[in-house]
């Protein structure tokens, strides 16, 4: 696999080349998926769960995905690096910008922000300075208490519409990659055909350019509350390498995710 850039992840997206994309934090963990195939390694702000126990994501700063950023840029050389812009860190482009050249300082080759057409001005400022950036929409987590709970998001016409007018007002803007979270199957199609851009999927139905999964979840590995759009590929499949083989796999040929994991 050559190295991964925003031209050949959009060059995927017009071939039907499906894009797997997995968060990582570490080195150990970046070297592995990448050599399992992993096109895009995301740090996400999940870290203020699954590695720092919180309850949401909102406690995560810049310094935090900085940090792992740079853990796992030092274990990578061919994946695109998307680090997450952290709860309250692009209030305003200024902001954004200074934020954003922290991660990409780091090591990131991407950044990723959650909302709508708000966010237009940031969008465009942060690619004239040479940041490309990958919107994420629906389930936006930073936003929980707006929503009261992680929850299924774009259910009627509505919010479906308005949801599908901040893709295109985004993609407008300069966003190279979208990721869409908990919508309907049929949403994320629409969306997905609609844009040029690829649009990665988790719990957004098989129909997307790709998927994303936090890696605690494809490896069976989170406790308690476990999301239904996720699987344990670690559980049919041996060790680590072959779990993170077998989800690159089911995502190109279409296996995953399946009716089971997506919403309708
Ligand atoms: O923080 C994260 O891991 C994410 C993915 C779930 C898309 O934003
Ligand atoms: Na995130």
């Amino acid at each position: 696999m050559s190295k991964i850039t925003t031209a050949r992840l959009l060059a995927m997206k017009q071939a039907r080349q499906k894009i797997a994309m997995i968060t990582a934090y570490d080195a150990t963990f970046a070297t592995l998926f990448e050599q399992a195939g992993v096109h895009a390694i995301l740090i996400g702000d999940s870290l203020g769960m699954v590695l720092q126990g919180e309850d949401s994501t909102l406690k995560v700063t810049v310094a935090d995905i900085a940090y792992h950023t740079r853990c796992v840029a030092n274990g990578s050389e061919k994946a695109m690096i998307v680090a997450d812009m952290p709860f309250m860190s692009y209030s305003n482009p200024e902001q954004a910008c200074t934020s954003a050249a922290e991660l990409m300082r780091a090591g990131a080759h991407m950044v990723k922000l959650e909302g709508g057409d708000w966010l237009t001005e940031t969008v465009t400022q942060l690619t004239r300075q040479g940041i490309p950036v990958c919107g994420h929409l629906g389930l936006t987590p930073q936003s929980v208490h707006v929503f009261g709970g992680f929850k299924l998001q774009g259910r009627d016409t509505e919010q479906a519409d308005q949801i599908k007018r901040h893709a295109r007002a985004l993609e407008a803007a300069g966003i190279q990659l979208l990721v869409l979270e908990c919508v309907p199957s049929q949403l994320a199609t629409d969306i997905s055909q609609a844009l040029s851009i690829p649009v990665i999927g988790i719990g957004a139905g098989p129909d997307t350019d790709g998927q994303v999964l936090v890696m605690q979840d494809a490896l069976g590995l989170t406790s308690g509350y476990v999301p239904k759009f996720t699987k344990n590929f670690l559980a049919d499949n041996g060790n680590v390498a072959a779990a993170i083989e077998a989800y690159v796999a089911e995502v190109a040929d279409g296996r995953f995710p399946g009716p089971e994991h997506s919403f309708n």
